[in-house]
């Protein structure tokens, strides 16, 4: 029997490639699709997948999808993604959704015991301790889906003892270190003050992932990688301290671990999402997939860096958030969502960026977190703290 699939985000980049991988496949049969306001993407998906099941977040577009659509259920609003993961019995919830959206979806399908191939990392950003202990209470699987957290799955499937079939932490403490790499992005190398006047078009240019456009400013700023450090924090039970970030720009090497023994291993790979986004969806098995072997003559060399928080302080903005712990981590991710947004639609300069979290993470401090409702209050302030320091150094 086909792995039952349901694909959250199904019109965007993790989207669209999971469908690709899901062609290919004869293990994974498509059950639902959802995305925001795409309503004829989405018709469109529905109709080559056989898929008689949507949701759309978007109350209009939803409407206007079930008057063009006769050939199944339409889900409306953000409860109608989750009524689509009741109704469809997927065995397996792909969330491709972007930014803290993704967290009720999330809650919903590890609430309903259902296994969750994770791209959606602002779901762990925000909710991780929350979001953790949902799913060791319901026993569902996370299976991370960005690339650096597929290959420490992966590389850790050796060491955690727990058993190879969960990302358990390594218990047994063989585990020194997590090593994640990152491109650096567009601007790398560059100086602080070499940034003022860098625009929109120049951040989206992504030296070697296409990506949409939030991560793509995300990985530009490096915050990409903080919410990545906070991320694996809560899938692998690592603490912060020993989660390096390295500055790697050929993106073959995607994430490396330190043993206690001295050994250090490594993943490789060309950058294609593709490879992660099959590890997810057919783990504990793997899919074939038409992608190159890695070819190091080809590749010819390997660079690596530090990542430089001057130019980039994103990155140590989100470490801070962390280790405050409670809604700090909620606090940033909805200050980097609001200021990301504000310079995709030219009303920010790209290193006001920074400074809107920072403000943002300083007026509305870290607060215990007890409940999901707390997440959900302390988003909804720091959203409304994060304009008003977009409106003020805009
Ligand atoms: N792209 C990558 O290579 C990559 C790599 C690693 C991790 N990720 C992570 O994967 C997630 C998706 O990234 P992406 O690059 O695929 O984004 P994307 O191309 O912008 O696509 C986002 C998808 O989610 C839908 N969506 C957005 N907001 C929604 C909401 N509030 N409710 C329901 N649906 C919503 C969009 O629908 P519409 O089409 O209607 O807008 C679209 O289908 C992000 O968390 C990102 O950090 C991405």
């Amino acid at each position: 029997m086909p792995k039952r699939l349901l694909i959250l985000g199904a019109t965007g980049s993790i989207g669209r490639q999971a469908l690709d991988v899901v062609e290919r496949s004869e293990g994974l049969a498509v059950v639902g699709l959802a995305a925001e306001r795409s309503w004829a993407a989405l018709l469109e998906l529905a109709a080559s997948f056989g898929v008689s099941a949507i949701a759309l977040a978007d109350a209009d577009a939803a409407a206007r999808a079930a008057e063009s659509w006769t050939a199944g259920r339409v889900h409306s609003g953000a409860a109608g993604l989750v009524e689509l993961i009741e109704a469809t019995e997927p065995d397996l919830v792909l969330n491709a959704l972007v930014g803290a959206a993704g967290l009720g979806p999330t809650v919903a399908t590890l609430g309903e015991s259902i296994d969750l191939a994770l791209a959606n990392k602002e779901s762990l950003v925000v909710g991780g301790e929350l979001v953790g202990a949902l799913a060791e209470a319901t026993g569902a699987r996370i299976i991370p889906v960005d690339s650096e957290h597929s290959a420490l799955h992966q590389l850790l499937a050796g060491e955690a003892h727990a058993g190879a079939q969960s990302a358990a932490p390594p218990r047994a403490g063989t585990v020194r270190r997590l090593v994640l790499t990152a491109s650096g992005g567009p601007f790398r190398g560059r100086l602080r003050a070499q940034l003022a006047e860098v625009g929109v078009e120049q951040a989206l240019a992504h030296p070697t992932w296409s990506m949409g456009g939030k991560i793509t400013v995300d990985s530009a700023t490096l915050m990409n990688k903080g919410l990545e450090v906070i991320e694996a924090h809560h899938l692998f039970g690592v603490p912060y301290e020993r989660i390096a970030v390295l500055v790697h720009p050929q993106s073959i090497v995607h994430a490396l671990i330190d043993l206690c023994d001295g050994a250090t291993l490594a993943h490789l790979g060309y950058p294609d999402m593709r490879v992660p986004i099959s590890y997810a969806l057919h783990y504990p098995e793997r899919g074939a997939l038409p992608v190159r072997t890695l070819d190091l003559v080809e590749v010819g060399r390997l660079d690596f860096e530090a990542p430089d928080e001057e130019a980039f302080p994103c990155l140590r903005l989100a470490r801070e958030a962390a280790l405050a712990g409670g809604s700090g981590p909620c606090v940033l991710n909805a200050a980097n969502e609001v200021a990301v947004h504000a310079f995709l639609e030219g009303a920010l300069g790209f290193l006001a960026i920074d400074a809107v979290i920072a403000q943002t993470l300083e007026r509305a401090g870290a607060e215990p977190v007890h409940s999901f409702e707390d997440l959900y209050a302390a988003d909804h302030r720091a959203r409304a703290l994060a304009r008003e320091a977009v409106l003020a150094l805009a």
